[in-house]
Protein backbone atom coordinates (compact mmCIF):
# COMPACT_ATOMS: atom_id res chain seq x y z
CA UNK A 1 0.00 0.00 0.00
CA UNK A 2 2.93 2.19 0.17
CA UNK A 3 3.06 5.13 3.45
CA UNK A 4 0.52 4.94 5.88
CA UNK A 5 -1.57 7.76 5.14
CA UNK A 6 -4.25 8.11 7.66
CA UNK A 7 -7.13 10.28 8.41
CA UNK A 8 -8.66 10.94 12.00
CA UNK A 9 -12.34 11.60 13.01
CA UNK A 10 -13.19 12.57 15.69
CA UNK A 11 -15.32 14.34 17.86
CA UNK A 12 -14.65 15.53 20.90
CA UNK A 13 -11.58 16.07 22.99
CA UNK A 14 -9.27 14.10 20.73
CA UNK A 15 -6.91 11.99 22.76
CA UNK A 16 -6.93 9.02 20.60
CA UNK A 17 -5.77 11.43 17.85
CA UNK A 18 -2.78 12.77 20.01
CA UNK A 19 -1.97 9.54 20.77
CA UNK A 20 -1.45 8.20 17.45
CA UNK A 21 0.30 12.06 16.56
CA UNK A 22 2.67 10.81 19.15
CA UNK A 23 3.51 7.65 17.89
CA UNK A 24 4.23 8.32 14.41
CA UNK A 25 6.69 11.00 16.02
CA UNK A 26 8.19 8.85 18.46
CA UNK A 27 8.60 6.17 15.57
CA UNK A 28 6.39 3.69 16.98
CA UNK A 29 4.06 4.23 13.90
CA UNK A 30 5.49 4.06 10.36
CA UNK A 31 2.66 6.60 8.73
CA UNK A 32 1.45 9.95 9.50
CA UNK A 33 -1.56 11.57 10.37
CA UNK A 34 -2.49 13.37 7.13
CA UNK A 35 -5.76 14.60 7.85
CA UNK A 36 -8.12 15.24 10.73
CA UNK A 37 -12.40 15.63 10.32
CA UNK A 38 -14.63 16.70 12.60
CA UNK A 39 -18.27 17.41 12.87
CA UNK A 40 -18.05 19.15 15.71
CA UNK A 41 -16.25 22.62 15.37
CA UNK A 42 -15.07 23.23 18.96
CA UNK A 43 -13.84 19.62 18.84
CA UNK A 44 -9.87 19.92 20.82
CA UNK A 45 -9.15 17.45 17.99
CA UNK A 46 -8.84 20.43 15.41
CA UNK A 47 -7.20 22.48 17.57
CA UNK A 48 -4.64 19.40 18.08
CA UNK A 49 -4.34 19.27 14.42
CA UNK A 50 -3.76 22.52 13.76
CA UNK A 51 -0.73 22.97 16.46
CA UNK A 52 0.65 19.91 14.24
CA UNK A 53 0.77 21.61 11.08
CA UNK A 54 -2.12 18.50 10.06
CA UNK A 55 -4.63 19.71 7.84
CA UNK A 56 -8.22 19.84 10.10
CA UNK A 57 -11.72 20.08 8.57
CA UNK A 58 -14.78 20.87 10.30
CA UNK A 59 -17.61 18.82 7.80
CA UNK A 60 -20.57 18.54 8.83
CA UNK A 61 -24.26 19.28 8.71
CA UNK A 62 -24.24 22.90 9.55
CA UNK A 63 -21.07 23.25 7.10
CA UNK A 64 -22.84 21.16 4.17
CA UNK A 65 -26.68 20.90 4.91
CA UNK A 66 -27.23 18.58 1.53
CA UNK A 67 -26.04 14.78 2.20
CA UNK A 68 -25.05 14.19 -1.06
CA UNK A 69 -22.91 17.42 -0.44
CA UNK A 70 -21.31 16.56 2.67
CA UNK A 71 -19.87 13.12 1.32
CA UNK A 72 -18.28 14.69 -2.10
CA UNK A 73 -16.79 16.74 0.55
CA UNK A 74 -15.68 13.79 2.76
CA UNK A 75 -14.78 12.26 -0.27
CA UNK A 76 -12.62 15.22 -1.52
CA UNK A 77 -10.86 15.88 1.54
CA UNK A 78 -9.79 12.17 1.96
CA UNK A 79 -8.61 11.81 -2.15
CA UNK A 80 -6.48 15.36 -1.79
CA UNK A 81 -4.55 14.12 1.54
CA UNK A 82 -3.86 10.61 0.03
CA UNK A 83 -6.01 8.72 2.76
CA UNK A 84 -5.48 5.04 2.97
CA UNK A 85 -6.78 4.34 5.98
CA UNK A 86 -9.70 6.18 7.96
CA UNK A 87 -9.60 5.94 12.10
CA UNK A 88 -13.01 6.89 13.80
CA UNK A 89 -11.20 7.74 16.93
CA UNK A 90 -14.93 9.52 19.13
CA UNK A 91 -16.55 10.06 16.21
CA UNK A 92 -20.28 10.88 17.16
CA UNK A 93 -21.43 10.75 13.98
CA UNK A 94 -22.03 7.04 10.98
CA UNK A 95 -19.92 7.68 8.41
CA UNK A 96 -21.90 7.58 5.61
CA UNK A 97 -22.24 4.59 3.61
CA UNK A 98 -20.71 5.69 0.68
CA UNK A 99 -17.68 6.58 2.27
CA UNK A 100 -17.73 2.88 3.73
CA UNK A 101 -18.14 1.49 0.32
CA UNK A 102 -15.14 3.65 -0.72
CA UNK A 103 -13.03 2.70 2.09
CA UNK A 104 -13.93 -0.61 2.84
CA UNK A 105 -11.28 -2.86 4.82
CA UNK A 106 -9.36 0.52 5.27
CA UNK A 107 -11.71 2.29 8.03
CA UNK A 108 -11.23 1.07 11.69
CA UNK A 109 -12.84 2.16 15.15
CA UNK A 110 -11.68 2.40 18.46
CA UNK A 111 -14.66 1.15 21.45
CA UNK A 112 -13.97 1.82 25.35
CA UNK A 113 -15.69 -2.17 25.84
CA UNK A 114 -15.07 -5.29 25.17
CA UNK A 115 -17.00 -6.04 22.10
CA UNK A 116 -19.47 -7.41 21.19
CA UNK A 117 -20.64 -6.38 24.81
CA UNK A 118 -21.62 -3.06 25.38
CA UNK A 119 -22.08 -2.39 21.72
CA UNK A 120 -24.52 -0.68 19.76
CA UNK A 121 -26.98 2.24 19.78
CA UNK A 122 -26.58 4.58 22.70
CA UNK A 123 -23.56 2.86 23.66
CA UNK A 124 -20.91 5.74 23.36
CA UNK A 125 -18.57 7.27 25.87
CA UNK A 126 -19.72 7.37 29.44
CA UNK A 127 -22.84 5.51 29.17
CA UNK A 128 -20.85 2.23 27.89
CA UNK A 129 -19.14 2.55 31.35
CA UNK A 130 -22.14 3.09 33.60
CA UNK A 131 -23.23 0.12 31.86
CA UNK A 132 -20.28 -2.26 32.54
CA UNK A 133 -20.47 -0.57 36.09
CA UNK A 134 -24.10 -1.60 36.73
CA UNK A 135 -23.83 -5.33 34.85
CA UNK A 136 -20.72 -5.54 38.04
CA UNK A 137 -18.58 -6.94 35.56
CA UNK A 138 -14.86 -7.44 36.73
CA UNK A 139 -13.37 -6.92 33.60
CA UNK A 140 -13.69 -4.13 30.72
CA UNK A 141 -11.32 -2.90 28.05
CA UNK A 142 -10.88 -1.25 24.69
CA UNK A 143 -11.86 -2.48 21.36
CA UNK A 144 -10.11 -1.99 18.19
CA UNK A 145 -12.41 -3.35 15.34
CA UNK A 146 -13.40 -2.71 11.72
CA UNK A 147 -16.01 -0.58 10.16
CA UNK A 148 -18.69 -1.85 7.91
CA UNK A 149 -22.27 -0.97 7.44
CA UNK A 150 -23.67 -1.66 11.26
CA UNK A 151 -23.05 -0.44 14.16
CA UNK A 152 -19.87 -1.43 16.51
CA UNK A 153 -20.00 -5.06 14.13
CA UNK A 154 -16.80 -5.49 11.64
CA UNK A 155 -14.07 -7.91 12.27
CA UNK A 156 -12.12 -7.83 15.80
CA UNK A 157 -8.28 -6.51 15.30
CA UNK A 158 -6.88 -5.86 18.93
CA UNK A 159 -9.05 -6.43 22.40
CA UNK A 160 -7.12 -5.19 25.60
CA UNK A 161 -8.43 -5.96 29.11
CA UNK A 162 -8.86 -3.80 32.42
CA UNK A 163 -9.75 -4.66 35.82
CA UNK A 164 -13.36 -3.04 36.87
CA UNK A 165 -12.37 -1.32 40.91
CA UNK A 166 -14.35 -2.19 43.48
CA UNK A 167 -14.90 1.54 44.07
CA UNK A 168 -14.90 2.61 40.53
CA UNK A 169 -17.27 5.26 39.07
CA UNK A 170 -17.75 5.46 35.54
CA UNK A 171 -15.41 8.56 34.93
CA UNK A 172 -12.32 6.28 37.08
CA UNK A 173 -13.26 3.34 34.58
CA UNK A 174 -13.43 5.56 31.52
CA UNK A 175 -9.87 6.89 32.41
CA UNK A 176 -8.44 3.43 32.85
CA UNK A 177 -10.09 2.57 29.58
CA UNK A 178 -8.48 5.41 27.74
CA UNK A 179 -4.92 4.66 28.79
CA UNK A 180 -5.54 1.15 27.30
CA UNK A 181 -7.18 2.63 23.90
CA UNK A 182 -4.25 4.90 23.40
CA UNK A 183 -1.82 1.93 23.24
CA UNK A 184 -3.95 -0.19 20.86
CA UNK A 185 -4.98 2.27 18.34
CA UNK A 186 -1.63 3.02 17.10
CA UNK A 187 -0.99 -1.30 16.91
CA UNK A 188 -3.53 -1.92 15.73
CA UNK A 189 -3.16 1.39 12.38
CA UNK A 190 -0.10 -0.48 12.22
CA UNK A 191 -1.85 -3.77 10.85
CA UNK A 192 -1.99 -2.06 7.83
CA UNK A 193 1.28 -1.61 7.13
CA UNK A 194 2.29 -3.81 4.23
C1 LIG B 1 -12.86 7.22 23.63
O1 LIG B 1 -13.22 6.55 24.80
C2 LIG B 1 -13.30 6.44 22.42
O2 LIG B 1 -13.24 5.06 22.60
C3 LIG B 1 -14.69 6.89 22.28
O3 LIG B 1 -14.76 8.22 22.66
C4 LIG B 1 -13.64 8.52 23.47
C5 LIG B 1 -12.87 9.57 22.74
O4 LIG B 1 -11.81 10.08 23.44
N1 LIG B 1 -15.53 6.25 21.42
P1 LIG B 1 -10.82 11.09 22.73
O5 LIG B 1 -11.64 12.15 22.00
O6 LIG B 1 -9.92 10.33 21.81
O7 LIG B 1 -10.06 11.72 23.87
Amino acid sequence: MGELRIAVFASGGGTNLQALIDATKSGGLDGRVSAVISNNSNSYALVRAAKENIPGYHISGKTHPEQKELIRRLLDVLEMNGVNLIVLAGYMKLLPVEIIREYRNRIINIHPALLPKYGGKGMYGINVHKAVLESKDRISGATVHMVDEAYDHGAILIQRTVPVLPDDDPETLAARVLEVEHRILPQAAGMFLC
